[in-house]
């Protein structure tokens, strides 16, 4: 079985290690993070990411990020880009509880959660999360390191790009474009195209001043 390990040890780590543990089609040898939070779901602490060359060295060629995403993809991306210098490869983390239609792409690195569905013509770029029983449907574009938090619904044709968080429950109307660098509160509805990048709330979605 192929050998994967966890960069971060907290609570989204936990939910990744439990779908990494349902798949059955990975042996996770452990995660790394600053902290040692003692054995996960089973899972051992490896060290700081520091042990990550020597970890690779043994066998492991395989991760994938437990670190989760709020305002910025800022340390995802560091620990990614210090992974993929040593020669880690990201495999696409897919629950099989998600319903995936036909003709969707999901990129490296992205983790697909328990009861997501995605609609047919979608695309998800790279190194995204796909939380909880969110619903993206037909021929959305989500972008690199992007979060769709539990609960969120894209309407059809709409565009994430990249950096963006969409947060818990929130709903974006058909065919509308967010730009890179955006946070969209929890709850909060967009029903116009967000041009520059900043944090937008309410129903319907306003910049936050
Ligand atoms: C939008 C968000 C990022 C704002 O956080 P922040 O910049 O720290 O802002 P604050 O908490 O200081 O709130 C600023 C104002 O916006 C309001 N506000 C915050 N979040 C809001 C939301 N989702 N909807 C409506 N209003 C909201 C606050 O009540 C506050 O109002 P006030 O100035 O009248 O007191 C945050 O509230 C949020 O919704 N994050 C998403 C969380 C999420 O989805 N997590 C997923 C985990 S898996």
């Amino acid at each position: 079985m192929p050998r994967i390990l966890v960069i971060g040890g907290g609570g989204h780590a936990k939910v990744v290690i439990s779908l990494l543990n349902k798949i059955r089609e990975y042996q996770v040898v452990g995660y790394v993070d600053t902290v040692n939070h003692g054995v996960i779901l089973g899972v051992p602490y490896l060290g700081t990411d520091d042990v990550l060359p020597g970890q690779f060295a043994r066998g492991t060629n395989l991760a994938t990020l437990g670190i989760g995403q709020l305002k910025t993809a800022e340390l995802r991306r560091r620990l990614r880009d210090k992974a993929i210098k040593i020669g880690y490869v990201f495999p696409a983390v897919i629950s099989p509880t998600a319903i995936i239609n036909e003709d969707v792409h999901i990129g490296a690195g992205t983790v697909v959660m328990d009861g997501v569905v995605v609609n047919s013509g979608s695309r998800i770029g790279c190194f995204s999360i796909v939380n909880t029983r969110s619903s993206i449907d037909h021929d959305c574009q989500v972008g690199n390191f992007v979060h769709v938090a539990p609960g969120v619904t894209l309407s059809g044709g709409v565009t994430i790009e990249d950096d963006c968080l969409i947060g818990t429950g929130a709903t974006v109307i058909q065919y509308k474009k967010i730009c890179s660098g955006c946070v969209v509160g929890a709850g909060s509805v967009v029903t116009t195209d967000l041009l520059c990048a900043g944090t937008y709330l309410g129903i319907p979605a306003r910049g936050l001043q």
